[in-house]
């Protein structure tokens, strides 16, 4: 197999994995270089979807503060963000956004040249700032793409996923193997700093915002790792997808239209957000979720409504191009009409467990961005807060590294080298699997029993498929294609997320059992590691 090495290899190209790079790459002084490894094509990633914004709790915004941020961060997430993470990520917004604006992110501006703030769902004041009106993750994305690709010193492989960590008997990770899509080669990579930036899982789930790579696999190959990871059960599901009949890969309908005053109604135009909370469309995420879900299993339709008609039609379509754009390819005007909408799975909260340097509990591995568990989102994120996540711990983990000499591993150990050995063995023997067929089952077990409500007897239903569908697969370590060693961790996650959501016997934030709709008194995180592992009692 061949082999290389850098001081640094950071594994996607989302905002997270963009951002880290370049600022250790203009940080640190590097020995052997630093790599970028991305599945897909390079800048492919759930960042490039985002819509609504990133949090800004700017300066010169006289209305906001670190405080009033702190408390609604808290509020949304249910009792479970951890006070010094959410406090760290607030109060490095100010410094961290005006440091990506000098990479070439423009923000929108009004006529004076003064940054635009807009309003989501829980947020007390306007603090979102926003690209392209409805296009934050794109214009950032093809900002700090655009700097990775003039800039010599960082390496890409495209088309290159990475298949296994590998980690010695003292539990340092080493490096990582990766299989090339387009050449199917494999390649071993030594580097002291592996930083994980793979993103979500939306796509355990049949319906759902994320791009087709959101498969979970920095959460698998951490956790067969053997990667402490938190709060697995939290998934949080977005009120508002664009719901047209045969699409499960639903379109976005960003929160900031009902920040701007839109209306979630029935079929008739009958508004019902009363019934559930008093701050009606602007609730937390969770809780408008459920509501449009409740509606919609209570009336025995496939979907609610959202209407923005009541918006000045000018300022709807200068706010929400992309939006407006792709309803007008489905036929609805969105300053006539009411538009189709219906929950779907989006943001992931638990995650690999990291502190605030990016470190995992494996030395040498470290996670960002929404594959990591900060802290800061408990049991429901609060909107925007991701993209802000994503760059403050881009740069925390940065300011780590300084601090370390990274020098690539010398020697190698023998549990190593028969690591390494599986993934050089003869061809496997080619078998026939329908990877699309066995996906599609998943992500129907996983809407089904996993989804927005759960209980005992769901949650054991779908550990028993998933286990018979794991057996189906039968595949341990090497695999034939990059969409097997993506289905490969789609199973390792769904078991996951299913087993931590069967232990925790409460209702909180995203997390509602129907057997146990009380909220626990305490708020306690929940970890899981391959030692402990999904017991087999629970088949
Ligand atoms: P991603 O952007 O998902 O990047 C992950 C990268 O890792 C990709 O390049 C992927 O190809 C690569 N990768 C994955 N596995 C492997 C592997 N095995 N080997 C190699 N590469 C791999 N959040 C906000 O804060 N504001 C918003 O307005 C907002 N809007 C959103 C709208 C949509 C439609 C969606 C889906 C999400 C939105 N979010 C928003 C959430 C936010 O976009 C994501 O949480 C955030 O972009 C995640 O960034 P990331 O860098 O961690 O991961
Ligand atoms: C949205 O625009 O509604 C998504 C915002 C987010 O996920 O933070």
């Amino acid at each position: 197999m061949k082999y290389s090495k850098y001081s640094a290899v950071v594994i996607g190209s989302g905002i997270a994995g963009l951002y880290a790079a370049l600022k250790i790459e203009q940080q640190i002084n590097l020995e052997d270089g630093i790599l970028i490894i991305t599945k897909s094509k390079f800048g492919e990633s759930n960042s490039l979807y985002a819509q609504g914004g990133i949090v800004g709790v700017m300066k010169e915004n006289k209305s906001d503060s670190t405080a009033s941020h702190i408390s609604d961060t808290i509020k949304a997430g249910a009792g479970l963000s951890d006070f010094n993470a959410v406090k760290y990520i607030s109060e490095h917004s100010d410094n961290v956004i005006k440091d990506i604006m000098k990479f070439g992110v423009e923000f929108d501006r009004d006529e004076n040249n003064n940054l635009c703030f807009t309003r989501e769902a829980a947020h007390s004041v306007r603090r979102i700032l926003h690209c392209g009106g409805d296009a934050t993750g794109r214009m950032i994305e093809i900002a700090l793409c655009q700097k990775v690709q003039e800039n010599a010193n960082i390496d890409v492989y495209e088309q290159t996923s990475a298949v296994e960590l590998i980690v010695n008997s003292k539990d340092e990770c080493k490096g990582v193997i990766v299989f090339n899509d387009d050449t199917q080669e494999y390649e071993t990579i030594y580097s002291p700093a592996i930083i994980l930036a793979t993103g979500g899982i939306g796509q355990l789930y049949k319906y759902t915002t994320n791009p087709s790579g959101a498969t979970g696999d920095g959460i698998a190959l951490a956790y067969r790792a053997g990667a402490v990871m938190q709060d697995m059960e939290f998934v949080q599901f977005h009120p508002t997808a664009l719901a047209i009949d045969g699409e499960e890969n639903r379109f976005l309908i960003s929160e900031a239209v009902r920040g701007e005053g839109a209306k979630l109604c029935d079929s008739k135009g009958n508004e019902f957000m009363q019934k559930y909370d008093e701050r009606k469309e602007l609730a937390p995420r969770d809780i408008v979720t459920r509501a449009n879900y409740r509606e919609m299993i209570e009336h025995n339709v496939d979907n609610v409504y959202l209407n923005a008609t009541c918006i000045e039609s000018s300022k709807l379509f200068k706010r929400f191009p992309t939006i407006s754009k792709k309803c007008k390819e489905h036929g609805i005007d969105i300053s006539q009409d009411f538009i189709p909408v219906a929950p779907a799975a989006h943001y992931f909260m638990g995650g690999i467990k990291t502190n605030l340097n990016g470190e995992t509990s494996l030395k040498g591995l470290y996670a960002i961005g929404e594959t990591a568990s900060t802290g800061l989102h408990g049991g429901n994120r609060l909107a925007s807060n991701s993209l802000l996540e994503c760059v403050v711990c881009a740069y925390s983990v940065t300011e780590y590294l300084k601090s370390l000499e990274l020098k690539t591993p010398k020697q190698i150990d023998e549990d190593i080298k028969s690591l390494i050995d599986k993934y050089s063995d003869e061809d496997m023997i080619p078998d026939e699997l329908d990877i699309p067929e066995l996906k599609k089952k998943l992500q129907d077990i996983m809407w089904d029993n996993v989804g927005i409500f759960r209980n005992e007897k769901t949650l054991t239903n779908a550990i028993e498929q998933i286990k018979e569908l794991q057996a189906e697969f039968s595949r341990e370590y090497k695999c034939q294609s990059k969409e097997e060693y993506e289905f490969k961790n789609m199973l390792t996650v769904s078991l996951l997320i299913a087993y931590c959501a069967l232990r925790r016997k409460e209702s909180r934030g995203a997390h509602y059992r129907t057997d146990y709709p009380e909220t626990q008194e305490k708020a306690i995180h929940s970890f899981i590691t391959r030692e402990e592992g999904v017991p087999d009692f629970v088949k």
